[in-house]
């Protein structure tokens, strides 16, 4: 089997690496020229782990990466995988990657092959974009055109295993569609779920990123009642959880990344104003608002002067990801660039170029070099490795002075903070107390 894949990113890259593995073979197109610089190494250009390894056994072997197909390529499936960011300051998504990625397939497209769209998309636009653009470049009738949307609903960081792992959904136009798409995944994970429509596969996955986003939402406002209560938020949220199978509420945390940043502007882009559309989109906006309480902690505790460190960049810490994109962390870091701010800057994942391209600060490979004179440490996502901090080290590498550690997700676990009395050790649990 052939599968061409357009779009190496995130998605594109690590399906090609699992239809490989599988001994599929993957003819990929890819605009980006980073990308295929480090294709040629066998590198990825993002931190997944074993995805190098792989690279290196599959490159020209199962994995055949070109600009342009050529009537040589026989395709069997073209398996769509191109970004779809919002347009900028608005809940719509920009289709014009997904344009340019059927256009590819111009030349090679004659309306026999399946084409997959795993792409996040707003409900209904497999079939009112994405097919009558096939049938018209191949001269078909819709209906005769086959068209399946099978979501992506791995998680970074896990992605190669999750692929093999998940149950696949499938949405197809007709039954052929439906029995091309399921003969791909059978080779690929053992449970594959066959749904009644494309519009319902569309659903699932806003469904499924959206409950998320609401569900963490649940966690940060209850995080918010507690302190005005003056009690540990996070604290309590452990307590309200313990042995109590029926309370599985959200530990505070930001919620941000490529995906649960959008998917529930799209999931309610074609909704009536409603209660229902106002929940979704008010959760959304909740967990998007937690930036300002940093930001607003940052202004009232120090000076745009004062030597600080951030580190946790990355959107999430677990599990490990290099991934910048919608991290709200980084958004910290611009915002206190714009008050002034000129901070440390360190990661255990992410890659030195990439943050100074998106954010201004010295980079230090180092935590414990990064953190020497300053006024505050800032730990602005839940990567293992925080817990296994040592705390006498920090304190001793800062300012001798009064000294604060913004630890928003607690990641440094349990502290002994009254060792420490020129310490302030603040959480999401107590940073509006
Ligand atoms: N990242 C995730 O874990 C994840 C999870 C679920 C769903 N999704 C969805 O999957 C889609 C892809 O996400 P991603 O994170 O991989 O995006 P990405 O931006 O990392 O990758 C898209 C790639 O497509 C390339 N591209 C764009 N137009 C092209 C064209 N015409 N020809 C060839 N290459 C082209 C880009 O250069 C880029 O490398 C999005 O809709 C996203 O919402 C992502």
């Amino acid at each position: 089997m052939n599968i061409g894949v357009i779009g190496l990113g995130y998605v594109g890259l690590t399906f090609s690496v699992v239809a490989g593995l599988k001994g599929i073979n993957v003819i990929a197109l890819e605009k980006s020229e980073l990308i295929k610089e480090n294709l040629k190494k066998c590198k990825a250009h993002f931190f997944e782990p074993g995805l190098d390894d792989l690279l290196k056994v599959l490159m020209n072997q199962h994995l055949f990466v070109k600009d342009a197909y050529s009537k040589e390529d026989k395709i069997d499936i073209f398996f769509i995988t191109v970004g779809t960011p919002l347009l900028n300051g608005s809940s719509t998504p920009n289709y014009a990657y997904l344009e340019s990625a059927l256009d590819s397939i111009k030349s090679v497209y004659d309306g026999s092959q399946l084409l997959i769209l795993r792409s996040t998309i707003a409900v209904g636009t497999t079939r009112k974009l994405v097919i009558p653009y096939l049938a018209k470049i191949a001269g078909i009738p819709e209906t005769d055109v086959l068209v399946a949307f099978c979501p992506e609903r791995t998680i970074e960081g896990k992605a190669v295993k999750e692929l093999q792992e998940l149950p696949q959904i499938i949405g197809a136009n007709n039954k052929k569609a439906l029995l091309l798409a399921e003969s791909l995944f059978r080779e690929i994970t053992n449970t594959v779920v066959k749904v009644d429509s494309l519009e319902a596969a569309e659903l699932i996955k806003l469904f499924n990123n959206t409950y998320r986003d609401i569900h963490f939402a649940v966690g940060n406002v209850f995080n918010e009642i507690a302190q005005g209560y003056n009690i540990n938020g996070v604290e309590l949220i452990q307590t309200a959880n313990l042995g109590y199978e029926r309370s599985n509420i959200a530990l505070p945390g930001f919620v941000g990344g490529p995906c649960l940043e959008k998917d529930a502007y799209i999931l309610t882009e074609n909704m009536q104003d409603s209660p229902g559309k106002q929940f979704v989109l008010n959760s959304r906006k909740y967990n998007e608002s937690l930036e300002e309480q940093v930001i607003k902690w940052v202004q009232s505790h120090l000076k745009s002067t004062d030597k600080i460190c951030i580190t946790g960049l990355p959107f999430k810490g677990r599990p490990d990801t290099s991934d910048l994109r919608g991290s709200n962390s980084i958004q910290i870091v611009n915002k206190l660039n714009q008050l002034g701010f000129h901070p440390n800057l360190h990661d255990f994942v992410a890659y030195k170029d990439e943050v100074l391209a998106t954010v201004n600060g010295n980079w230090f490979d180092d935590l414990y070099d990064a953190i020497i004179d300053c006024q505050a440490l800032l730990i602005l996502n839940n990567h293992q490795k925080y817990s296994n901090l040592e705390l006498h080290k920090i304190t001793s590498a800062m300012k001798n002075e009064n000294i604060y550690i913004l630890d928003y997700w607690s990641a440094m676990n349990q502290i002994p903070v009254k060792l420490y009395p020129n310490l302030t050790y603040i959480t999401a649990g107590n940073i509006l107390i």
